[in-house]
């Protein structure tokens, strides 16, 4: 069942939104070689208490921290811990708020001090791809036209698109109908209607898309060990264009 978002309601949401962005500013700044991934969970969650929100993703199905870090070819749903990062490393970071019962979650790839400029273009090709889907969550256009912009920017770039994991409804629940793939037929899929929120959450891989889970249940990583980059944001879909929900306080929360 898709729930249809009301003015008041996204205003909670943008709220929310506006902490994840603080929560992944803190950490961006914060990632160098030899901090632990763990450091970075509780840079998030300080972020949080701070706010007066609590994590989208503690004690979701048990996961045990504030925010996922999903290092190299992790793809998503890492477990911060002691795990230090190194000099070219690349790590994926993702938060999730909730204030008054709403919620936003948002993601980004950083390099580690200095990268390869294999992994420094996969992260641009994955921001730009996120980007382009965002262009396309117009009111009247259909979920399709997101998932194949962001494949054609990915595939052009000769990535893949990770399709055992999509992008989501968003809302009362962190993860809501509809599913939003990041690959897809242009004009196919459910027509986006006003007051729709989504988040829109491209994963690309080096190598080919396979993914396999961890022993710890959680931590998703590439079938063929290449390295993979994650960006993600919340929007809310107006009839004057997407509202970036996961927007950092001050930037126009308006995509482009
Ligand atoms: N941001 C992730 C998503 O959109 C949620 C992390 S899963 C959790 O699916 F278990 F960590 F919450
Ligand atoms: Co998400």
């Amino acid at each position: 069942m898709i729930t249809l978002k009301t003015p008041a309601e996204t205003a909670k949401m943008r709220e929310a939104g506006r902490i994840v962005a603080a929560m992944l500013a803190a950490c961006r700044a914060a990632v160098r070689p030899g901090v632990t991934t763990g450091e970075l969970d509780r840079i998030a969650a300080e972020i949080l208490r701070k706010n007066g929100a609590t994590s989208s993703f503690l004690g979701y199905y048990g996961y045990p921290a504030t925010i996922c870090t999903s290092v190299n070819d992790q793809i998503v749903h890492g477990i911060p811990g002691k795990r230090r990062l190194k000099e070219g490393d690349i790590v994926g970071i993702d938060a999730g708020a909730i204030v008054d019962g709403w919620h936003a979650d948002a993601a980004i790839t950083v390099p580690v001090g200095a990268v390869s400029a294999e992994a420094a273009r996969l992260i641009a090709v994955t921001e730009e791809a996120l980007r382009r889907g965002i262009a396309e969550a117009q009111v009247g256009k259909r979920l399709g036209d997101i998932g194949a912009a962001v494949q054609a920017v990915a595939e052009g770039s000769g990535y893949s698109v990770v399709r055992n994991y999509v992008g989501h409804g968003i809302g009362r629940a962190m993860h809501e109908d509809p599913q939003v793939p990041n690959y897809g037929a242009p004009e196919r899929g459910i027509q986006i209607k006003e007051g729709l929120c989504i988040a829109i959450e491209p994963m690309l891989n080096a190598g080919g898309a396979e993914t396999r889970t961890l022993e710890d249940r959680w931590t998703v990583v590439t079938g063929d060990g290449s390295l993979s980059a994650h960006f993600e944001h919340s929007l809310w879909c107006t009839a004057e264009g997407p509202i970036v929900l996961t927007a950092p306080h001050g930037q126009a929360a308006v995509a482009a």
